[in-house]
């Protein structure tokens, strides 16, 4: 089964509402004749409504940052996946190193995310990686493999063949320090053996697996060449319709 590219634009802390109106805007006018690539965008959980006009009718999708595991209660400051739903939101970033690494997001919890999320009919967009640190210690395959453990363990084999995973190296986040194709591919390669190991090998062939991290029009076309790299989660050069747009038409 031939898995559609999925790009991602990660807009992080960026974008007031006008302005995330009017770079959706932009996004879907430079978009618009590509229709074989799945496009989602990942506003602010304020500007989520204003993206949402600029967007419908078009086949952009509209994607948040964060969601709580939990439906309701006493969670101040948090955002709950009815309230994301109901805005029209389908894909939700789970488990993002920033997230990890300042606001102590652990694995466990990303599985209740994507738990709750499947319960709503929300896809998560997981995401893992290792660090430098990690990666320069040898212990990249041990990292990542402990993440999807964790992140997928006990979920459902049919919601996790229509999920999709982010790999995204720490030290090529925001860097423009892009993992090679051949380092991205061997990771997004583990990542779909594992998950055959843990499910089936029809619920890996279907996973989507995106890369992230420092992508950009320049490198885009290369990255999406290799056999498991199914689209790209881009924070940076997503801020920009051109650059986006770039990366979302690699194939032209
Ligand atoms: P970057 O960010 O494209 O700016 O490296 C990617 C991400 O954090 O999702």
């Amino acid at each position: 089964m031939a898995r559609m590219p999925i790009i991602a634009g990660n807009w992080k802390m960026h974008n007031k509402r006008a302005e995330a109106e009017q770079l959706a805007r932009e996004v879907v006018a430079a978009t618009a004749a590509t229709t074989d690539v799945e496009i989602v965008l990942c506003p602010p959980f304020t500007s989520l409504e204003a993206v949402a006009k600029a967007i419908a009718g078009s086949r952009v999708k509209l994607g948040a940052q964060n969601c709580h595991f939990e439906e309701k209660g006493a969670f101040t400051g948090e955002v709950s996946v009815p309230m994301l739903k109901e805005l029209g939101v389908e894909y939700v970033i789970i488990g993002h190193s920033e997230r990890r690494q300042y606001f102590a997001e652990t694995d466990a919890a990303i599985n209740r995310k994507a738990q709750t999320l499947y319960a709503h009919g929300v896809t998560p967009i997981i995401c893992v990686g290792e660090t430098l640190e990690e990666r320069e210690a040898g212990r990249t395959a041990e990292v990542v493999s402990t993440q999807v453990r964790g992140c997928l363990a006990g979920l459902p084999a049919d919601k996790v063949a229509a999920s999709v995973i982010a790999y995204e190296p720490v030290w090529a986040i925001g860097t423009g320090r892009t993992a090679t194709k051949e380092q991205a591919q061997e990771v997004h390669a583990l990542i779909r053996k594992l998950v055959a190991e843990m499910f089936t090998p029809d619920v890996a062939a279907a996973l989507r697996i995106q890369y992230g991290g420092s992508v950009k029009p320049e490198n885009a076309r290369e990255l999406m060449s290799q056999p498991d790299i199914d689209g790209a989660l881009v924070g940076g050069a997503s801020l920009k319709a051109e650059s986006f747009a770039g990366i979302v038409n690699f194939n032209k």
